[in-house]
């Protein structure tokens, strides 16, 4: 297996640019997933308080026998956990159940502008990486209006900037807005449920490089520069999904692959979700 370049965080400390993601993994299949993926080499997990599975990600960590400071453990802040004191409990809650005192790098899952308590969540965040209950602080789904409020009423740029991205919603301008401000673009959903896998050029490179659709998608992420965190439940794929480093994408390929890009989220819109 290929080693996975570690990229440099804003905060000094550096993140796996290839992770695991662990949204609709099921509580009673996270731990084996999350096992197995260690196991094969992984060594960044990303999960949230509200995939209701961080108790079994923490319960894989503690039984794979790697060292802690050797897995990157990223959660995330609820939206109906927006606030100071809101924060802080959420945090605590989200450590109590991975079994952990401190995490790597800890999201704002949404904006939620509609309840305007973002900046006030950042400055609660910032309060509790002083405190070393968390080493990197970052956003999720924050547009360039949101990224630019924390800037300017904090003192703190996000480390990173969790936002759907695969070749159907590329978001070349928010990608490019992340960078200009230093934060890394990490993409969620890289593989957008598999729909890509049929476009002509992607099969293409696929057969010219003798892999999979799904290897050829998550090339063209690390290519970008993003961070890219493929969730699998099955072990083949979970393997697979790794195996993307002994490769690249020429020019060429890249450039047909921008040309998919449609515009089309599979997830709400940021502007507008709300807590469910
Ligand atoms: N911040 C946010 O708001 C947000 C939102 C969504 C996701 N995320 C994060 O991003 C991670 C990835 O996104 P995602 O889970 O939505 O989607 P994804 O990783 O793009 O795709 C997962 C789907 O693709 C299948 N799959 C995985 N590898 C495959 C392969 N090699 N060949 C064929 N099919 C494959 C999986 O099936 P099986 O599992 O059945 O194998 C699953 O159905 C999440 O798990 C989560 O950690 C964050």
């Amino acid at each position: 297996m290929a080693g996975i370049p570690d990229l440099d965080l804003n905060s000094g400390a550096t993140i796996p640019q290839l992770g695991f993601g662990t949204w609709q993994i099921p509580p009673d299949e996270a731990e084996a997933a999350v096992a197995e993926a260690l196991r094969l080499g992984y060594r960044s997990i990303d999960t949230a308080a509200a995939y209701g599975n961080e108790r079994e990600v923490g319960a894989a960590i503690a039984g794979s026998g790697i060292p802690r400071d050797e897995v990157f453990v990223t959660t995330k802040l609820w939206n109906t956990d927006h606030g100071t004191n809101e924060a802080r409990a959420a945090l605590e809650g989200s450590l109590g159940r991975l079994g952990l005192d401190r995490v790597d790098l800890y999201l704002i899952h949404w904006p939620v502008p509609s309840n305007d308590r973002y900046v006030e969540t950042w400055q609660a965040m910032e309060g509790l990486r002083d405190e070393g209950l968390v080493t990197s602080i970052g956003v999720s789904n924050f547009n360039v209006e949101h990224l630019d409020r924390l800037a300017d009423e904090t003192g703190t740029v996000p480390a990173v900037n969790q936002v759907e991205v695969h070749p159907y919603l590329q978001q070349e301008a928010l990608r490019r807005a992340n960078a200009d401000r230093g934060i890394l673009t990490e993409d969620w959903s890289p593989l957008a449920e598999g729909q890509p896998f049929d476009e002509g050029v992607v099969k293409d490179a696929a057969e010219a490089h003798s892999k999979s659709p799904a290897q050829v998608i998550l090339r063209w992420h690390l290519q970008l520069g993003s961070i890219v965190i493929p969730k699998s439940v099955t072990p083949e794929r979970i393997a697979e999904n790794i195996e993307v480093f002994d490769f690249a994408l020429s020019g060429e390929e890249m450039n047909a692959i921008a040309e998919l890009d449609r515009g089309e989220r599979t997830g709400p819109d940021p502007a507008t979700f709300v807590a469910p």
